[in-house]
């Protein structure tokens, strides 16, 4: 359990509900020490002990740390003034010199968590502008370590490509499943029977990989010789790599250019 008080702004969107939700399930934050903000007002959280405002600057007064959670296109009318506080910021495309010149806050830290917070399986890489002191980067970790696993990178760059890459969250997989299904379904296999396949091997066989290498995987089932080898092999044939590659560059472009309205 931490002494600092955590404000959420956009506290009850998608990721800042699930962060909330999280920090208090673990036990990181204190009920009486986390404080969520929105627009609309009245949400479940209230009910776990956590304050709701709908006054940004009163958030960020009472906040050691202050998270930003709502879209990028949001965060222009925030009028906010975080002048000696450290603010972690989970926008897509917003750099940490737009957020302290915006915010005039003393540290920013940008993360990039993907939609897995709410099952607590996000991968959240973080990266630190300005001096955030060893202790803010222990919390930090531990923070986002309440809704899956998270690394310090050492690049600003870094975030924006891997926005592009586990920011994207599902949508990777779920395109994978939808072309497995298709393609089974053209071929002649009932519709429920391709669906139920091809959500297997995304969502379940899938989990093989948790504790396996996935090198080691691959080459433990070519060497069977036979049905795997032979789709894995048609596959690498085609310009599969250079179009996640192009993928992911498409997506870093976008964070790199700014979605800040
Ligand atoms: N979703 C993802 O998969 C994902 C992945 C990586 C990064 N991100 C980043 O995470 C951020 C949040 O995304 P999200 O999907 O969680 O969005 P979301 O579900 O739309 O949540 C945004 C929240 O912000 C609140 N809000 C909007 N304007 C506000 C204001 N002026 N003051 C206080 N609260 C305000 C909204 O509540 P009210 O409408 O009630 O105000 C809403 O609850 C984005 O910047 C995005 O780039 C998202």
């Amino acid at each position: 359990m931490i002494n600092e008080t955590v404000g959420i702004i956009g506290g009850t969107g998608w990721l800042g509900g699930s962060i909330a939700k999280a920090v208090l399930a673990k036990g990181l934050v204190p009920s009486g020490n986390l404080v969520i903000s929105n627009r609309s007002g009245n949400h479940p959280l209230v009910q776990q002990g956590a304050s709701l405002v709908t006054d940004n600057q009163d958030l960020v007064d009472r906040s050691d740390i202050v998270i930003i959670a709502v879209r990028p296109e949001q965060f222009a009318s925030l009028n906010i003034n975080a002048t000696g506080k450290t603010v972690i910021s989970l926008m897509a495309g917003i750099t940490a010199q737009a957020i302290a010149a915006q915010s005039l806050a003393s540290a920013v830290v940008r993360a990039m968590p993907n939609a897995a917070v709410e099952i607590e399986q996000s991968f959240t890489p973080w990266y630190c502008s300005g001096g955030v002191a060893a202790t803010t980067k222990i919390l930090v970790q531990r923070l986002f370590e309440c809704v899956g696993t998270a690394a310090e990178v050492q690049e600003e760059d870094f975030i924006d490509y891997l926005s592009a890459l586990s920011g994207t969250g599902p949508a990777f997989p779920a395109l994978l499943m939808m072309a497995l299904a298709h393609q089974a379904m053209l071929a002649g296999i009932p519709d429920d029977i391709a669906q139920l396949a091809a959500k297997n091997v995304v969502v379940n066989s899938s989990q093989l990989l948790a504790n396996r290498d996935a090198q080691q995987m691959i080459d433990a089932l070519v060497a069977y010789r036979g049905v795997t080898a032979a789709a894995l092999q048609a596959m690498s044939q085609g310009p599969f790599e250079e179009q996640i590659g192009r993928a992911l560059q498409a997506g870093a472009a976008v964070a790199r250019k700014g979605l800040q309205a």
